[in-house]
């Protein structure tokens, strides 16, 4: 009798535990409305930034704030997967430099900041795009 009450919650625990760890940085990131909103405050600070923006001046912002969700759920944890273009691809003709990456990357933690991300959550998303680099610069 008790297995079989405990058997349904049993497999409820399990099973969420499956598509995202409890302790997962996604779940550190506030869930997809976390992560929703950090895209939407990056994207923002993207085209208000007059280092880089010009880059973003014809982007489809729709398109673009999907995939970059895609793969921060993807990369933290979340259980999405990608649907996008590839690094590498996705930035070819840029000819993009270390500095934009910096900028880039200042843009990312106000984003963040300003969606509540903790520094220590954004330290650990930081940490997954850094080995993107090659793929991004200089192409
Ligand atoms: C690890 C670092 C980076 C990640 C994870 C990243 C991620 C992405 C993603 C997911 C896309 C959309 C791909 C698609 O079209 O399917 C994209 C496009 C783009 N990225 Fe990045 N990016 C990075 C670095 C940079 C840097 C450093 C810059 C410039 C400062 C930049 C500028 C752009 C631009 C201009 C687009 C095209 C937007 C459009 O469609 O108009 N990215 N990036």
């Amino acid at each position: 009798m008790l297995l079989r009450l405990l058997a349904p919650m049993l497999a409820l625990v399990l099973g969420a535990c499956a598509s995202t760890p409890p302790d997962s940085l996604y779940q550190s990131l506030g869930g997809e409305p976390g992560v929703r909103r950090l895209v939407d405050e990056v994207v923002h600070e993207l085209h208000t930034d007059p280092r880089i923006n010009a880059l973003f001046k014809d982007t489809d912002d729709a398109y673009f704030k999907e995939r970059l969700f895609e793969q921060i759920c993807e990369l933290s944890g979340g259980g999405c997967s990608y649907t996008g273009l590839d690094m590498e691809e996705a930035h070819s003709g840029m000819q993009l430099t270390e500095t934009d990456f910096n900028f880039f990357v200042d843009d990312l933690r106000t984003g963040m900041t300003r969606a509540g991300v903790s520094i220590g959550a954004q330290n650990r998303l930081l940490a997954l795009f850094r080995p993107m680099h090659g793929d991004v610069l200089h192409k």
